[in-house]
């Protein structure tokens, strides 16, 4: 089974997590992944990532989606190499880790020269997942 994946770039202020929301929601729903609950959990899980790239982070914010069957993984990138540690909530925030932490079977960073990468691991999708991506054909007449 192949992955299928998506890949986007997203502008650098306060209207990327609304953006990163929309586009999660229509990347999933369009590979069948329509069950709403748990859409709700994908689009919740990359706003917080995008909010905290975008506040912490900085440069180029770049989201992936990939999915595996009923493995969605999905991964936000930024140009700081400062690596996310969760903090005690307090009346300026500090829940965006522990939120991401409920929705998600693990989450972990990968860091490079330039930047880093969190990447979010979703609870497995409650129903039949993805295809294989190249197994469906089109026949041409
Ligand atoms: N993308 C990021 N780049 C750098 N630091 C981050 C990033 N995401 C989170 N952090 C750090 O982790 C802390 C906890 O994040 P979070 O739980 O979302 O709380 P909040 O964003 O409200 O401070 C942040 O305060 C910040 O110091
Ligand atoms: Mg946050």
């Amino acid at each position: 089974m192949s992955a299928l994946t998506a890949h986007f770039d997203l502008p650098l202020d306060s209207s990327a997590p609304g953006w990163a929301r929309s586009a999660v929601k229509a990347v999933l729903g369009g590979w069948g992944l329509r069950d709403q609950a748990w859409l709700d959990d994908a689009t919740t899980v990359v706003s917080e990532l995008v909010t905290n790239a975008v506040r912490h982070g900085g440069g180029a914010v770049v989201v992936d989606v990939e999915a595996y069957g009923r493995q969605v993984t999905l991964s936000v990138a930024d140009g700081s190499s400062v690596v996310p540690r969760r903090r005690e909530p307090d009346g300026t925030g500090g829940l965006g880790l522990r939120i991401i932490e409920s929705l998600t079977t693990r989450w972990f960073v990968q860091s490079y020269e330039g930047g880093k990468r969190v990447r979010a691991e979703l609870r497995p999708f409650p129903g039949d997942g993805v295809p294989a991506s190249g197994t469906t054909r089109t026949e041409q007449a």
